[in-house]
């Protein structure tokens, strides 16, 4: 059992996505790309982790990034 308030992603097996991993993106769980602009403004290297299945899934995701 997770404690902290997770994210519940379902992804279709094939789809591509992008999850936010800096925690400024304005759709988390998803990347939006915001990383890029924090990345030059504090000299960090964040990036999204991509995830592909490979079959249908539904995930539970949690980063301490993550304002809530
Ligand atoms: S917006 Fe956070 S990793 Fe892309």
């Amino acid at each position: 059992m997770i404690e902290q308030e997770t994210k519940k992603v379902m992804l279709k097996a094939g789809q591509k996505c992008s999850i936010c991993t800096c925690g400024n993106s304005k759709n988390l769980p998803y990347c939006d790309e915001t990383h890029r602009t924090v990345n030059e403004e504090k000299g960090t290297s964040y990036k999204s982790l991509k995830i592909w299945p490979q079959e249908d899934i539904t995930l539970e995701l949690f980063s301490k990034n993550w304002k809530s």
